[in-house]
Parts: C-alpha cells; structure tokens; sequence
C-alpha cells in the first residue's frame, strides 16, 4: 500500500488521562497510525502505555476520565474500529469456552444473521489464518490444552473475528518465550501485511518494539518524550532516556548471548 493512499485509523490529540483526583497520569499524547503501518510505544513500567491503549479502544476503569481527542476509522460498515491482543492470553480467553466455540461466538456477534455453520467454518478459517495447524481437530479443544503460542494465536483470532481496522496488542509477546515470541511478531506482521491492517505495539522492550514497528513513540511518567522513525530513534536518540534504554536493552542481550555461550 503507497503511503499516499494509506488511510489513518486511528489519530490521537493531546489525550490526557486523569485519576479522581485530577491527578494526571497521563499528559498530552499525540499519535496516528495509518493502514498497513505498525506504530509502537516503548517505556518503562507505569510509563502509561496500558493506559493510552485502553483509552483508545474505550476500556479505561471508570474511576479515570480523559480530556483530548480520539478518532478511530471504520474500515469496513459493521465491522470494529479497532481490537486488542492483550499480555496474557491465559487470562483472554474464557476457560469454560472450547477454542473454535469462542471464535464462532465472537464471529457471530460481529454478524448477526450468520448461521451457526457459518461462523464455524469462519472460525476454522480465522485458525488457519492465525497459523493454526489442522484447525477443525484443534475446534474442541479447551484453552488449558494449548500452549501459551497456541492461546496467544487464539487470541489473535479472536481480535481478527471482530474484522478490526486497528490492532492495539499491549505486551502481546512479553508472556512467551523468545522462540515463540518471535513466531507470533512474525504473524502480527503478516497480518498487517496481507490484511492492510494497523497496528500499535506497546512493550516496554525496545529491542522488540524496534524489531517490528516503522515509528516508536517513547514514553515515561505518562508523557512523550521522543517520537521518529525506528532508525532515526535508534540512531540518533535525542533524550537521555532513549539512549539509556537502548544501553539496557544492549546490555540485556549481550547477557542473554553470554548466558546463550555458558549453556552451549
Ligand atoms: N485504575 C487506575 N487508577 C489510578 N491510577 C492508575 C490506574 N491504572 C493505572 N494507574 C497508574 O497510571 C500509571 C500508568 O499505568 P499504566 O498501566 O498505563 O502503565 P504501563 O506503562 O502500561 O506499565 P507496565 O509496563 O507495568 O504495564 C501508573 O502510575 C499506574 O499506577
Ligand atoms: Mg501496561
């Protein structure tokens, strides 16, 4: 898709997000994401990464309220604006829901009047999409008999049954291990490929943020500090911050590498 052509989905304005105490949490976010362009939001721990996401998609608590603006496009008449992938997806999925039941239930709330052999052969398809092997023999399986790969690509499923413009994935990789993890960025960018989609990427790892993303937005104590393209952030960064987060992350896989030589 030229960038020309490429829609925004979603634009962001000065939201800010404030506690009952008008205590601000967060202050002043500005972003956009366009179609088929992967956008990510790296920080520490409390930076307010949740928090924008989840005000964005409309789940803030309602004990927080915002102020600013946010605009997400519909893609698609009846379909959703956007939908999340969260950190764990033990945690997403309903224990007491077989797998393939919960894509066809969520398939068919997001079409009503489709009839029950639609929205399981709809599931079937969005398994396979999520690369799920064998689909219909996987249709009756129960979360806790997947691995936490398989669960997250439920997940992922899930989030595609609503036919979203918009993917908000908060921590989608952090739960999984490196191989893994690795696996299912490949399949978030594939997805943003072939499907046009958008994509925020929240993680407080740069090196993952970096691996997937076009733009980083980085953020701490709820406000930007920097914003760019990957390679200009990861060049050139100009806050203190940036830089030290990127002597973290440099340091952390030089760690995992030596531990990598010491288990070899
Ligand atoms: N419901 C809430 N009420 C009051 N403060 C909150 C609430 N939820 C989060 N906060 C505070 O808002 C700030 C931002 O939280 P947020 O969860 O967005 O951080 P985060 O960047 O996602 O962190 P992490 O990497 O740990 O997930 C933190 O200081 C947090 O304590
Ligand atoms: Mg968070």
């Amino acid at each position: 898709m030229s960038a020309a052509s490429a829609r925004t989905l979603l634009r962001v304005d000065d939201l800010s997000i404030l506690d009952g105490q008008d205590r601000v949490l967060v202050q002043n976010v500005s972003l956009s994401v366009d179609e088929g362009e992967t956008v990510g939001v790296v920080g520490e721990s409390g930076s307010g990464k949740s928090l924008t996401l989840r005000a964005i998609i409309g789940i803030l608590p309602s004990t927080l309220h915002t102020t600013g603006s946010t605009t997400l496009t519909q893609t698609e008449p009846g379909a959703q604006a956007a939908a999340m992938v969260f950190q764990e997806p033990g945690l997403a999925l309903n224990p007491t829901l077989r797998v393939g039941r919960l894509l066809q239930l969520t398939w068919k709330k997001h079409h009503p009047g489709c009839s029950d052999k639609e929205a399981k052969a709809a599931a079937i398809g969005l398994m396979s999409d999520v690369g799920i092997a064998d689909p219909p023999s996987r249709f009756d399986a129960w979360p806790h008999e997947l691995s936490g790969g398989m669960k997250q690509r439920i997940a992922i499923a899930s989030a595609l049954a609503c036919e979203p413009g918009l993917l908000l994935c908060d921590e989608a990789t952090t739960a999984l291990d490196v191989r893994v993890q690795a696996q299912i960025l490949a399949l978030l960018q594939t997805l943003v490929t072939e499907r046009g989609l958008g994509m925020l990427f929240v993680s407080h790892d740069l090196a993952v943020v970096s691996s997937v993303c076009e733009r980083i937005i980085v953020m701490r104590n709820g406000v930007m500090l920097e914003t760019g393209r990957t390679e200009d952030v990861l060049t050139r960064p100009q806050h203190e911050y940036t830089r030290a987060l990127l002597d973290a992350n440099l340091s952390r896989r030089m760690h995992a590498a030596t531990l990598g030589e010491v288990m070899r």
